[in-house]
């Protein structure tokens, strides 16, 4: 594939300087962004464009995946232009094309990486095919230099999971949601309660001025010992007990609002000390770190949460600012930087994917070895 891109003469060793323009097109945001990777791997954000569609979606309480699809089809191109131009650079100064290939919504993955594909091969670079979750996992590298190892807690939309960060490509998954999302446990309570969109932060303001304790909302999972989460059975609770004080005034949404920030921020801590205490038996040699990683990680109930639960363990915790948290180019191209200082990069047969786990074997850097 490198023949048919004209890149067989790219040399890239980890000591050189690159920048990367990111394409990011897996959800509801149409993103592009040039970052620059310096020879001692710190990160540079030149510029980090996002144009959420929320105001396309608003009115069907959820993303369409069709309506996203063409969304980016429509704004990309101009994304991609106003992120090169607030950088200040030319196609020709960049050093390769960073596009998430997945996981996502199959139709936007598309759009951008065909994007990605087209300007590789016009212009002769590298393509670096990114996996959106490796793209949350190391942003803390390029907003805090975070080393590795490092445990990523990643609570989004459509992601709830933690996975020991080893190296680039290097993850190993210690547990997950076997059914909603966080972010997505947050937006369909919001919609019950007739709150938002955007459903997370109104869920949290309304939590604010409720009493927690009025009503005890299962906590699912909770006594296994296992890392993984269930949020519907919380979400059906948080429906019945709506369904039983209709009509509902101010202070009944306010403390059923209370009640269930107050289960999932019991549920997160939880889970994240044993996950904490799990690092200590396999990797006692390691300092223990935690990264947050999604849009959920704006929640401050839960960050505090996770900030007592850290420290409890004298664990380092690093929350990057919320911005690059939630779906975002900047995060794209500094994986596509970090996996081309490595000698990676993908030919123009790569394959956009709706699922892709990031411990799936087809991440390894060893197989895209320079
Ligand atoms: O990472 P993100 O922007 O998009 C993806 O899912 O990839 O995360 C968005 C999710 C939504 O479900 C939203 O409701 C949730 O993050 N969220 C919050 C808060 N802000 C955003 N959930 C709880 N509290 C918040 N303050
Ligand atoms: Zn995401």
């Amino acid at each position: 594939m490198g023949s048919l891109m004209g890149v067989d003469q790219f040399v890239v060793t980890g000591q050189a300087p690159a920048i990367l323009l990111g394409i990011e097109t897996s959800c509801d945001e149409t993103a592009a962004a040039v970052v620059v990777r310096d020879e001692a791997g710190r990160g540079t954000i030149r510029s980090n464009v996002v144009r959420s569609q929320f105001d396309e979606h608003a009115a069907f309480g959820g993303v369409v995946p069709e309506l996203a699809a063409r969304a980016h089809v429509e704004w990309l191109d101009h994304i991609i232009a106003q992120a090169m131009d607030e950088a200040g650079l030319g196609f020709d100064e960049l050093d390769g094309i960073a596009a998430t290939a997945g996981p996502g919504l199959i139709g936007g993955v598309l759009v951008g990486l065909i994007t990605g594909k087209a300007l590789a091969a016009a212009l002769g670079k590298p393509l670096i095919a990114v996996n959106h979750l490796e793209a949350h996992a190391l942003t803390a590298r390029l907003t805090d230099g975070v080393r590795f190892p490092y445990l990523m807690l990643l609570v989004s939309g459509g992601h709830s999971q933690f996975v020991l960060v080893r190296g680039v490509g290097d993850y190993q998954r210690w547990g997950g949601t076997i059914d909603d999302a966080l972010g997505e446990a947050f937006d369909k309570v919001a919609k019950l309660l007739s709150l938002g969109p955007p459903g997370g932060p109104a869920v949290e303001a309304m939590a604010r001025r409720g009493d927690p304790e009025r009503h005890k909302f299962p906590r699912p999972l909770l006594r296994e010992a296992r890392l993984d989460f269930s949020f519907s059975g919380l979400k059906t609770a948080v429906r019945l007990k709506a369904e039983a004080l209709a009509p509902l005034g101010e202070s009944d949404v306010a403390d059923i609002a209370a009640g269930f920030q107050a289960a999932v921020v019991e549920i997160v801590a939880t889970r994240a000390r044993q996950a904490l205490a799990r690092w200590r038996t396999e990797l006692p040699e390691m300092a223990p770190q935690l990264v947050v990683a999604g849009g959920v990680a704006a929640n401050r109930a839960l960050a505090a949460a996770l900030a007592a639960v850290a420290a409890e363990a004298g664990a380092r915790l690093v929350v990057p600012p919320i911005g690059l948290c939630t779906d975002n180019g900047a995060m794209v191209a500094w994986a596509g930087a970090e996996r081309l200082a490595l000698g990676a990069r993908d030919g123009l047969d790569a394959l956009a994917r709706p699922r892709w786990p990031l411990d799936d074997p087809g991440m390894r850097l060893a197989d895209h070895a320079a």
